[in-house]
């Protein structure tokens, strides 16, 4: 007799996120305490120090130039998962330098990717952006969620967040 486990035919969910000031991480983590998935953020080796206005120009010349800044190790095995749910800041319109690491370096292959984005209304063309990205690597970008200024509206993008996020996650 062959047993249906429990977790049989269920996608495995990771929320991989990069967060520079604590937009994206704190929209992250709700959705994995409230969603009871794994969670991981893509770390920098070199981390932006400046917290004044020469961060703008230090990021935005990063996304505008291509850079593919270094990340630690992620410790984690991403083929294990069915489904990302991506996260990130929005920087010069697009996501993170981090981020486009993780797709040119080739680490986020066959995945569904269901992503968030944090920004203070400078992102309308950002998911165009993102997309080359997202259609490397056999990857399918299954929904797109706008999560603008958290820090203000946290309460109402937080469940806003779940909401979104439960349509993906069985
Ligand atoms: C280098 C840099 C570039 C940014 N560029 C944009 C932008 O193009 N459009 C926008 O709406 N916000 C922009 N922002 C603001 C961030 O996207 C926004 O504050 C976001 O919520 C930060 O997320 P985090 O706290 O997870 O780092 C930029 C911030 C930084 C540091």
């Amino acid at each position: 007799m062959i047993l249906k486990m429990e977790g049989d035919n269920m996608s495995k969910v990771l929320i991989l996120y990069y967060s520079f000031e604590g937009s994206t991480k704190k929209i992250a983590e709700y959705l994995a305490n409230n969603l009871q998935v794994d969670i991981k953020r893509v770390e920098p080796v070199n981390e932006l120090k400046s917290k004044g206005f020469s961060k703008f120009l230090w990021g935005g010349s990063q996304v505008i130039m291509k850079k593919t800044p270094e990340i630690k190790v992620l410790n984690i095995n991403i083929d294990d998962y069915d489904l990302i749910i991506l996260g990130s800041p929005i920087w010069a319109g697009n996501f993170a330098p981090p981020i486009y690491t993780m797709f040119e370096k080739g680490l986020i292959k066959n995945k569904k990717i269901a992503y968030f984005y944090c920004h203070e209304g400078g992102a309308s063309k950002s998911v165009k952006r993102a997309m080359p990205s997202f259609d490397k690597d056999n990857n399918e970008l299954i929904g797109d969620l706008s999560c603008l200024n958290v820090v203000k509206n946290f309460d109402m993008l937080k469940d806003e967040a779940l909401n979104w996020a439960k349509k993906f996650v069985n």
